[in-house]
Formats: C-alpha cells, structure tokens, sequence
C-alpha cells in the first residue's frame, strides 16, 4: 500500500512537472517581429508618410512620420497577415480584418493584434486620439520591435504585414513590413 502512495506521488509530480515546465520555458520567452524592409504608399493629397526600419545586430527598431495635410475622419483601416510567405507565391493570410479606424483610435482593445502595435507607437510620439484627425506633423522615432510582444503560439517565420488607411473610395496610406518573426529569451537588457 505504502509503495503505491509513493508510485501514485511520483507520477503525479513527473505529471505535474511535464505540464508546467512548458509553460516556465515560454515565459522566460518572448515572440518579437524583426522588421527588414517597408515600403509605405500615402496619397499626396491627404498626408505625406515615411517609414523607415533600422536594424543593429542587437535592436529592430523603425520609424514612422505623417504629414497629414488636411483633417481626416470616416476611415478604416485594413489589417492583413501574411506568415511563411514564400516570394513569388500568393498565399491566404493567416490574418485579414478591416476595422473602423476612428473607433480604434478611441478605443485601440476594439483590435487586439493591433492595439499590440499602437501602444507601442503611442509611446514614441503623438497618436491622435479621435478623428477627424487633424492637420499636423505626426512623428514616432525609434520604436522598439522589442516592446511588440506577440503572443508565444505565433510560429517563428518570415512575415508580411499590410497596414492600410483609407476613406470608403480613397487609398490615404498603405504600409507592408516585411521581417522575420523571432523568439528571444528574456534577460535584464531584454525585459519581457
Ligand atoms: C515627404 O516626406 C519626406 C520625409 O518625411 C520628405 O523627404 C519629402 O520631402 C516630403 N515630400 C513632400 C511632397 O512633402
Ligand atoms: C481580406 O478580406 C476581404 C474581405 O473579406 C477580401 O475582400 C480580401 O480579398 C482579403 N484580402 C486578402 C489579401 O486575402
């Protein structure tokens, strides 16, 4: 009796310690994009946009600046994924939603993958907050690809993104990233 309350403990504890030494491992991990390549299209008559990676062996980090020329409102934006992309082949996205810009600038959590994203720009310069969005120099130098966490199941993989804003018949902004999904280990420089 004695030696299978020890055999029913022991496999209990190696049970336990399969289920939860996963979970241990991926928090000491975090899911980042690394971004190489953005080429950025935005129709001259509404604003005038540049972004621009820039990668050193140790930071992905890339900037974004809109010169928007006059008021905007009544837009939304396009939010395509594309991860594995083989160039030259056209694949579905593992991603493809289009949201109500102006409600996601009131209230980013409208958009989970891409509040990831804006709270990560926010922090970089000044997001405008409500449409229609006014006239003005938006400017968001540096920001870190290391503070866009991406939830640990996304694979690690080359990936493209597609970022577009527009009105209901106009093109106003169109951005694809192109990068590699990576998972790096947490450390005192590289905080998760
Ligand atoms: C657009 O912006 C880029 C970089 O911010 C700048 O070099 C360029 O002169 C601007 N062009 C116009 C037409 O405003
Ligand atoms: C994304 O979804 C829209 C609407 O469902 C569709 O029209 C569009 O072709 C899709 N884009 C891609 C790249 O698959």
């Amino acid at each position: 009796m004695a030696s299978f309350q020890l055999r029913t403990c022991l496999l209990c504890c190696l049970l336990l310690i399969t289920i939860l030494q996963p979970v241990a491992g991926l928090r000491s991990l975090k899911t980042i994009p690394i971004v190489k390549n953005v080429i950025t299209q935005s129709n001259p008559k509404y604003l005038n946009a540049s972004t621009v990676p820039h990668n050193t062996p140790t930071e992905s980090k890339v900037d974004v600046i809109l010169d928007v020329k006059r008021p905007i409102s009544d837009l939304h934006m396009i939010f395509v994924l594309w991860v594995n992309v083989i160039s030259g082949t056209l694949q579905a996205p593992l991603y493809n939603q289009t949201i109500d810009f102006c409600e996601f600038l009131k209230n980013p959590s409208v958009h989970p993958l891409g509040q990831i994203i804006h709270r990560e720009v926010k922090r970089n310069g000044n997001m405008p907050r409500k449409c229609p969005i006014t006239v003005n120099l938006y400017a968001f130098y540096g920001i870190p690809m290391s503070g866009i966490r991406l939830p640990n199941f996304f694979p690690e993989a080359d990936f493209m993104l597609q970022i577009s804003v527009g009105l209901a018949s106009e093109m106003i902004y169109d951005s694809r990233l192109y990068g590699t999904i990576k998972r790096i280990k947490c450390t005192r420089a590289v905080r998760c």
